[in-house]
């Protein structure tokens, strides 16, 4: 048994997250974590909202909400959701919290100390009017490229080109409007990430051959770009502040971190909230984060645009305290869920999001699709052809309908348990192997965090239980061998068993139903291993079960019309 520490990529406080936002982060650590448990593992899942930064002000300011309360609000909607697709946290916290605030100004102040953090001037856009200085996406005017005039003043919308504020024609604060503006001096921090880069590297070397491929060459590629010093403070109300024992100035100018300073620091602040929130006091967050105390193994999982920040830069912070802070063991990261090919967009409400989903279906039907389908390798793409496809065949057909024909027609010819019937013979050994030999590769697939392969291997598990009932049709079978009918249903009925086990990651509302069919007295989620699963023996003749109502629900024609309608198919 070991300790593993598993934190998806924060979801930023503004606005309902779509499928391809759940499908690289949240999701598949919640299988992976949901596994590690079924194993035995001693497993901390952490996730949290990532609160700060323009993007959370502005959504408030159009919302017409003081900021806190916008953030409080948004939280709960999207905590509730989450709670909808079963994704099983040990803690949801928020980058806002006070942990985070003192965990990030400590982490600061250790930078500092160590010579890692430096004040330095810069020249940035001061606005009269609204007395504050205007970080860069306050700042709109007429693109010089395409003469939009809304262009923000770090990229124009229109035309997609990157833009320095004082590229804009006319500018003008997005706050008040006003273009009584001037530049002005103003102190920054600086991480001195420069100083850094050498340590960054060889720590890096030294673990992203474990990686997935897909974090290991992007963080090899950031790193040949350099590592460069970078500012970590931003003019902006909402954020933690810099502390003023340490930075009296910028302090009183109300200067606070840039939120991807405070934002993956709030993967230890929420471990502390978990921690202060349980009232017996037993929960040792620091046991979880500290190196030389406990041997933890640390799990991210995260889009590929994340990959520099959580390979690179936070490492770079954590070493550069010189404290013991644990640090990642493997980066999992995904590429794009694309819908019909084109992006999925929160501004332009394109695709399917995660509201809507639940609105639509049971999370299991979006978990199995999700996960079977992962952007793994390459972007992958959501169609509901694909979707509704996916779920007859393999949810409804492979698996449901197994489900239902074995335990009603057993009930109908042998009552409510578990018939004895003959000894297993040599379709059941066959069976046997074979299941031992599914369930291995699945375990693999699993151990190395590849869940498209995985999901596979669970789909040919389900299959094979398929082959073996269309081999032996017990509904022949019975007409002239009363038991070996029932031997094939008992052993049916073994494979049900073992699926509600070991298909829990991916859909663990039906896993459990499918558990409870069967009045069994032990723990019936705990693992079991290929050569366990071999013998197909785990529910006994005589245990009684319950017909379960219809798991998967086939999706029609008219239904795959009425999606398309209400989402749009193909992009315009
Ligand atoms: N909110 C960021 C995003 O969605 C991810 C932040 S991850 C963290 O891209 F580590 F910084 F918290
Ligand atoms: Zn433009």
């Amino acid at each position: 048994m070991a300790r593993h520490l598993i934190t998806s990529a924060l979801p930023y406080i503004n606005g309902i997250k779509h499928l391809g936002n759940m499908v690289g982060s949240m999701l598949p650590a919640d299988v992976y974590s949901r596994y590690l448990r079924q194993r035995g593992h001693d497993v901390l899942y952490i996730c949290a909202t990532d609160e700060h930064g323009t993007p959370a002000e502005l959504a408030a300011k159009e919302e017409g909400l003081p900021v806190d309360e916008f953030c409080a609000r948004a939280h709960d909607q999207q905590k509730a959701i989450y709670d909808g697709f079963n994704l099983a946290f040990d803690y949801f916290g928020r980058s806002s919290s006070p942990q985070n605030h003192e965990i990030t100004q400590e982490i600061a102040r250790e930078l500092k100390a160590n010579g890692f953090i430096e004040e330095r001037a810069i020249r940035q856009v001061y606005s009269i009017t609204d007395g504050r200085f205007l970080p860069d996406r306050y700042i709109i005017g007429t693109c010089p490229h395409c003469g939009y005039d809304k262009a923000r003043g770090d990229q124009c919308e229109n035309c997609t080109r990157v833009l320095d504020p004082t590229d804009l024609i006319d500018p003008r604060s997005a706050i008040s409007g006003s273009s009584d503006l001037e530049i002005r001096e103003t102190k920054h921090l600086f991480l001195l990430q420069s100083a850094l880069a050498g340590e960054v590297e060889s720590w890096v070397d030294e673990r992203a051959d474990n990686w997935p491929v897909l974090a290991s060459s992007i963080a090899r590629k950031w790193l040949t770009e350099g590592l460069h010093d970078r500012a970590i403070t931003r003019d902006l109300d909402w954020g933690v502040p810099v502390p003023g024992d340490t930075w009296p100035d910028l302090a009183a100018e109300g200067k606070v971190f840039y939120v991807w300073f405070d934002a993956p620091i709030e993967y230890i602040g929420s471990t502390k909230e978990w921690a202060d929130q349980d009232p017996t006091g037993n929960r040792d967050w620091r046991s979880w984060w500290w190196e030389s105390e406990a041997d933890v193994h640390y799990t991210q999982f995260m889009g590929k645009d994340n990959v520099p920040f959580h390979s690179v830069m936070f490492p770079a912070t954590l070493l550069g305290t010189r404290a013991p802070w644990k640090k990642v063991d493997v980066i999992k990261a995904f590429n794009w869920l694309n819908y019909y090919g084109g992006k999925f967009s929160t501004s332009q409400r394109r695709g399917v999001f995660t509201h809507d989903a639940l609105d639509i279906l049971p999370a299991d039907y979006w978990r199995y699709f999700m996960m079977a389908n992962a952007p793994e390798s390459d972007d992958s793409s959501f169609t509901w052809e694909h979707f509704t496809a996916t779920v007859n065949k393999d949810l409804a057909d492979t698996l449901g309908n197994f489900v239902n024909r074995v335990l009603s027609f057993s009930r109908k010819r042998f009552g409510d348990a578990v018939p004895e019937g003959a000894e297993p013979g040599e379709a059941e050994a066959k069976l046997g192997a074979e299941i031992a030999r599914l369930l291995a590769e699945y375990e693999e697939h699993m151990e190395a965090i590849q869940f498209r392969k995985a999901a596979a291997s669970l789909r040919a598990l389900w299959s094979a239980g398929n082959s073996y009932l269309e081999e032996k049709a017990p509904w022949l079978e019975i007409k002239t061998n009363k038991d070996g009918a029932a031997l094939t249903l008992r052993t049916a009925m073994n494979l049900i068993h073992l699926y509600a086990v070991v298909s829990e990651p991916f859909i663990p509302t039906t896993a459990k139903a499918m558990r409870e069919s069967f009045a069994l007295k032990t723990d019936t989620a705990t693992w079991v291993t290929p050569d366990e699963a071999r013998a197909l023996s785990s529910v006994p003749a005589g245990t009684p079960f319950t017909v379960p109502p219809v798991l998967f629900a086939k999706l029609t024609d008219d239904d795959l019309e009425t999606y398309k309608e209400r989402f749009g198919g193909a992009p315009a």
